[in-house]
């Protein structure tokens, strides 16, 4: 942790909702500690109801991120792969360094930094990712959130009436080919096909629905390219406006929990990166087939 945060040791704590659509400041907890169920229980209906959890002042380890993060259900791992072909650890560390460790504004992917929702591209994709931030540029490096359902709901009627049973195929092929990074490899392929999702998801929880779309899209079934992508990016472009998005600017110690059933998020590239070291720790809680 490059700054110093005092932890909370008190066992009160208060659930703030921030101003505007979504998110919730969660402040006198300490996530290194064993949480008793009704604080868990606490925490998932302010999920539900924020979709965006902002926990204030935390130093987690590895080991107290994963445990935090299994109170919410079971860890996923990610099929992208180091250099060296090793798979990723199941706390993949986000940064924006080099090989060599040094900060880089070439890093290794740049899927982050366009609007995704993560793991669209697996037939389970996942429910929520925590990201812990460890090291942060001295500005900048926000994250963005942007709610799907809002987006869904303010569509015309007919446009909802359109597209209330498309299907659409998400792959890890076409997120690396929309993003302009190096093509996914035949082990990537391999291990992680192309996967068909509703366009329109139901949340599980809320019953609310959203619009399931993205970075990881690939077509809409039974449509030509060119139609799907001119749909598809105009629903992703409908549901990013700055009205639908809030923007998370980070604090050392911030532990940031999000819904992806109901969420888009990108990183901003708005620091030095090649000055400034960026690194958060991310887990992720899997989650259910979407429908
Ligand atoms: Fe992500």
């Amino acid at each position: 942790m490059d700054a110093h945060v005092n932890v909370p040791q008190d066992g009160n704590f208060t659930i703030r909702p921030l101003d505007g659509l979504m998110g919730a400041k969660i402040e006198g907890l300490n996530l290194s500690a064993t949480l008793e169920a009704p604080v868990v229980h606490d925490i998932l209906d302010a999920f539900l109801a924020h979709h965006i959890l902002i926990f204030r002042d935390q130093d987690l380890s590895k080991e107290a991120q994963v445990s935090f993060t299994e109170n919410f259900g079971e860890l996923e791992g990610h099929v992208h792969r180091l250099p060296n072909g090793k798979k990723l650890p199941p706390v993949h560390i986000v940064n924006n360094l080099d090989p060599e460790g040094r900060p880089t504004a070439k890093p290794h992917t740049t899927g982050n930094y366009h609007w995704h929702t993560d793991k669209s591209y697996h037939a389970v994709p996942s429910l929520a990712t925590l990201l812990h931030a460890r090291e942060l540029p001295p500005t900048g490096g926000d994250t963005l959130f942007a709610n799907t359902t809002r987006g869904y709901e303010t569509l015309p009627e007919e446009t909802k009436q359109r597209i209330e049973d498309l299907r659409v195929i998400h792959s890890w092929e076409a997120s690396r080919r929309n993003t302009g990074n190096a093509p996914a490899t035949e082990a990537e392929k391999k291990d992680r096909p192309p996967v068909t999702h509703p366009l329109v998801r139901t949340h599980p929880g809320t019953g609310k629905k959203a619009l399931y779309v993205g970075m990881h899209t690939s077509h809409v079934e039974g449509m030509s390219e060119s139609e799907s992508r001119a749909l598809l990016d105009s629903l992703a472009s409908h549901t990013t406006k700055p009205e639908f998005v809030y923007t998370h600017t980070w604090r050392p110690g911030d532990l940031v929990m999000w819904d992806n059933r109901c969420l888009l998020h990108r990183a901003d590239t708005n620091y030095d990166m090649d000055k400034h070291r960026r690194i958060l720790y991310r887990t992720v809680v899997r989650g259910s087939l979407p429908f």
